[in-house]
């Protein structure tokens, strides 16, 4: 093609050579195909992160719309500020004091969901090149958004408390000797997705150090953080460290996600800048779901809500491991003590990625590690989430999935000889019979 020549393309699109370079990275998230397949009602899916969103009286929600629209509807069907509605950044103030976090309505930034807010925070820090750390397993849209700004993404490994503060230095001291340019550390420090697990106090102390030292500013993604099941987990990164550290809310999982409401709270110019990307993108969050949202935290009991979701996760995530114990005992998982997500570790020899299909078949779907990571790792590992299916759902879902990996096992053992499947079996019976559904 010479330079002047229109694009090609192809038979399937022929636009395929005009689009811009970093499209590369925009492809479709193992997720996002799962929920075409999971959604059929037959199957059991622990795949989606999807809250259980009847728990929430909708008579709340009609009511804060209704007062909206008979008071101030001509406001809510109005464009807005481009950094959202005063009165509910004042809440999301409240809100976020119950993690610790001290801060200023005028640092916070509404947007459309999180997801919005790790977009916008994207544009304005990535160039192409750039690496950003995150945990390994990490959150897999927030790498798609990475890989769309063509970022590299260097995962450092967790354990049960969380990210690993010895093996973060590694990785910067490594980066940091091959000339690449980190811009910043993405983390979800509580109630991991998708690992589950929670960093402990002292490690929030030791990384926020590191990263100050090595002038490395931290996004930490908090979705979850409300949600837990026992006590408290330790207060939010941001209410140690102001300057270094740019914080995402938001209200997808302890009211709804379909307002489609997150939030940034971030150091002075940042948010300038947030602000700005905000407006060229969207021009103003929905005034609407901001206002209803806003009625809401002022009407209803949004605390005694937010406690009814935490005994509704609270006893899913107790069957699912208790389905677990019954039905794979020789495998290890996380126990979460808030959140959606169990991270399930699979024998050595099982693909969690080339088992899905099956699995499908068996009416169980889940999401295969490999999603959560940008290196092609995770084959091992298996997010089952607790949130959106029932107590009885879980129980099947888990024993269908305890059919599958012995059905694995058993081909393995049966054409590759490995005497994994032996192995396993000691010190219990056989998995369950195949058909349990
Ligand atoms: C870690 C994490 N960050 C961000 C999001 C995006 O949430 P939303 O855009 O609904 O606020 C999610 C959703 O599951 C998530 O798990």
């Amino acid at each position: 093609m010479t330079e002047s020549s229109p694009a090609q393309g192809n038979n399937l699109d022929p636009w395929y050579d005009s689009y811009a370079a970093r499209t590369a990275g925009l492809a479709a998230s193992e997720v996002r195909a799962l929920f075409a397949v999971a959604s059929r009602p037959e199957v059991v899916s622990l795949a989606g992160g999807m809250p259980y969103v009847s728990a929430l009286p909708q008579e709340l929600v009609t009511g804060a719309m209704d007062k909206v629209m008979a008071e101030r509807g001509p406001v809510a069907l109005q464009y807005g500020s481009g950094q959202g509605v005063p009165a509910l950044r004042e809440q999301i103030l409240e809100v976020m004091a119950l993690e610790g976090i001290r801060g200023s309505a005028d640092d916070v930034v509404v947007t459309t969901g999180s997801q919005h807010a790790l977009e916008l925070f994207s544009k304005l820090f990535i160039d192409p090149g750039d690496v950003v750390i995150a945990e390994g397993p990490s959150y897999v849209t927030a790498m798609v958004i990475f890989n769309s700004y063509q970022a590299d993404v260097d995962h450092v490994p967790m354990d049960e408390h969380g990210l690993i503060p010895g093996a973060l230095r590694e990785h910067i001291a490594r980066l940091k000797t091959v000339g690449r340019r980190i811009k910043f550390l993405y983390t979800i420090p509580t109630f991991h997705n998708p690992a589950g697990v929670t960093l402990t106090w002292e490690r929030r102390l030791e990384i926020l150090e590191i990263c100050k030292s090595e002038g490395i500013l931290v996004l930490e993604d908090n979705p979850y953080g409300l949600l837990y099941f026992g006590d408290r987990p330790p207060a939010a990164m941001r209410s140690i460290e102001e300057e270094g550290v740019v914080y995402l809310g938001t209200f997808s999982k302890t009211l709804a996600p379909g307002f489609r409401l997150g939030w940034a709270l971030a150091p002075h110019a940042i948010r300038e800048k947030l602000i700005l990307a905000n407006e060229a993108a969207v021009l103003s969050p929905s005034s609407f779901t901001q206002l209803v949202v806003s009625e809401y935290l002022s009407q209803a009991d949004w605390r005694g809500q937010i406690d009814t979701f935490r005994g509704v996760y609270r006893e899913r995530k107790e069957t699912m491991l208790a389905a677990l114990q019954e039905h794979l005992p020789e495998l290890s998982w996380t126990n979460p003590n808030g959140g959606f997500y169990v991270w399930l570790t699979l024998p050595e020899s099982l693909d969690s990625k080339a088992m899905l299909p099956r699995a499908v078949k068996e009416l169980v779907a889940y999401t295969p590690g490999t999603a959560f990571y940008a290196d092609g790792n995770g084959r091992q590992n298996i997010r089952l989430s607790f949130c959106y299916p029932t107590p009885d759902q879980i129980r099947v879902g888990i024993r269908r999935l305890a059919n599958v990996i012995g059905g694995e096992l058993d081909l393995l053992e049966t054409f590759a000889g490995t005497g994994e499947l032996s192995q396993l079996r000691m010190g219990r019976g056989a998995f369950p019979p195949s058909d349990l559904r």
